[in-house]
């Protein structure tokens, strides 16, 4: 009866540890294996969590160094010591890693530490080292993450050629740094090192940062960056990254001109993507069935081909994002418990923590025109709003789409600072329906940022009141 479970879930990140607390809460004999040491997976060991922390003390430092000054704080003897905060960054995920065994504990979900391996419908087979144990289980959730992709030619040896997990551990600010990805890991990784130092240099295969976000925040976004000291070659296809000596030499073509240039750097991060971690688990065996793109099919209930083997996360379709992971995880628990888990895949905010931050929520005005929706737009510049002043940090903007007839929100585009906090409150009201008039009718506390968001919406009717 030991090993014999309700749900057995496989990997401990933020899709599965959710799901393994709720399914406990629901009253489901839980049981959550995971292969790393640690719970929480690349968002709290390698990821999200220790990025952050990175970002908020680079963003101290940078202030200190560049902004206090003129600003009336004055000072000597500022210095890095990046031992220091990296020491720091590894004591915050160790606390956080250590709360989820903690929270485990208080939902009586067993922890199991090793790789999972599916062995029939009900069965899993675990091991650690040498050891080998069977569990049976009623349902099985794969959650199972992802990982960094690499293109041929590009290899990373976590030493000069770094992926995210090499990039948020290197020993000294290296001179140049080169990215190779401007997406969500690049830019953000890239703000750290160029707040710390390094000559960043963001080559990007398409004309433009951040594809798939609106394309007039994606252009303000790389404007703000290009003035805080980044470097972009847009258009650009890396084709080879290799190590030379001390230093390492990326060559790419220019997608126009066809023309090849090298660049030297000391540090180069690989951030093009990541891939579905589906290896070593059965899958095939099974017969469960995968996508075009390597990521497992699912149906609206999560499940698998196999009607009791559910999968959430990043190893199916869908943005890879740690919250995403998290509802369908909640929502797995609860359709497992007879209960009717949904996840409003329309309604899944993006945040990108740069400074200023980018956050984004629903339609862009790229994919309003495909749809042939017609639609109206309301802005608001973070330059008129009064705590932004006050604070000198004025660059950035607020947009709202709504629908052209009802006024519905349909989107929600902002660039500036405190907006990855701001999100939530457009993701709330786009979950209740709201018209833009709704949210401008709500009164909003001043001096606050999320003012800005007030009078976007009252922009949509043309009638902002600072602007
Ligand atoms: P990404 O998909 O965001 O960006 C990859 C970029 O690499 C794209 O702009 C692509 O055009 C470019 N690229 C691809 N091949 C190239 C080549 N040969 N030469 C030059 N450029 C090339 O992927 P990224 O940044 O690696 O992030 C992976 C995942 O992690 C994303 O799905 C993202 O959502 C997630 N993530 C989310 C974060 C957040 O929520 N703040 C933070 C970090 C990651």
């Amino acid at each position: 009866m030991e090993n014999n479970f309700d749900v057995i879930i496989i990997g401990g990140g933020p899709g599965g540890y959710v799901c393994a607390i709720r399914a406990a809460q629901l009253g489901l004999k839980t049981a959550c294996i995971e292969s790393r040491g640690t719970l929480g997976g690349t968002c709290l060991n390698v990821g999200c969590i220790p990025s952050k922390s990175l970002l908020n003390l680079s963003e101290t430092y940078h202030k200190a160094q560049k902004d206090f000054n003129a600003q009336g704080i004055e000072f000597t003897g500022l210095k890095l010591n990046l031992d220091k905060m990296m020491a720091n960054k590894n004591k915050s995920v160790q606390v956080l890693t250590k709360g989820i065994e903690f929270l485990f504990k208080k939902n009586k979900v067993t922890y199991i530490k090793g790789k999972g391996v599916l062995f029939s419908k009900n069965d899993v087979v675990v091991y650690e080292g040498e050891k080998k144990t069977s569990y049976k289980s009623k349902n099985i959730v794969i959650a199972t993450g992802s990982g960094p992709s690499s293109l041929p030619g590009m290899e990373t040896d976590e030493k000069n050629i770094v992926s995210s997990t090499g990039a948020l551990a290197l020993k000294e600010v290296p001179k140049n740094f080169i990215v190779i990805g401007g997406g969500y890991i690049g830019l953000e990784m890239g703000s750290v090192w160029s707040r710390l130092g390094s000559n960043v240099t963001v080559l990007e295969y398409l004309d433009h940062i951040t594809p798939g976000m609106d394309k007039e925040i994606s252009s303000e976004f790389m404007k703000i960056l290009i003035k805080q000291g980044f470097k972009f070659k847009l258009n650009s296809k890396v084709i080879s990254v290799n190590n030379k000596g001390d230093q390492v030499e990326v060559t790419f073509t220019n997608n126009e001109t066809a023309k090849e240039e090298k660049i030297l750097a000391d540090k180069v991060l690989v951030s093009v993507g990541r891939k579905p971690y589906t290896e070593g688990l059965n899958l095939t065996k099974m017969g469960i069935k995968k996508d075009k793109q390597g990521r497992i099919d699912v149906n609206e209930k999560l499940q698998t081909s196999i009607n009791n083997i559910y999968a959430i996360g990043d190893v199916i379709k869908g943005p890879m994002l740690a919250h995403k992971a998290e509802e369908e995880g909640i929502a797995v628990a609860e359709i497992i418990a007879g209960q009717a888990g949904h996840v409003n895949y329309d309604i899944i905010p993006g945040v990108i923590y740069t400074s200023p931050e980018v956050a984004v929520v629903g339609k862009t005005e790229e994919q309003l025109k495909k749809e042939n929706i017609n639609y109206k737009v309301g802005k608001f510049p973070f330059l008129a709003n009064s705590r932004a002043k006050v604070n000198n940090e004025t660059d950035g903007f607020v947009k709202i789409l709504a629908d052209k007839k009802t006024d519905r929100v349909l989107g929600v585009h902002m660039i500036g600072p405190h907006t990855g906090d701001m999100i939530a409150e457009m993701a709330l009201a786009m979950e209740f329906g709201a018209s833009a008039e709704d949210i401008a009718r709500t009164c909003h506390a001043h001096p606050t940022h999320t003012e800005a968001v007030k009078e976007a919406a009252l922009a949509v009717d043309k009638r902002a009141i600072h602007f």
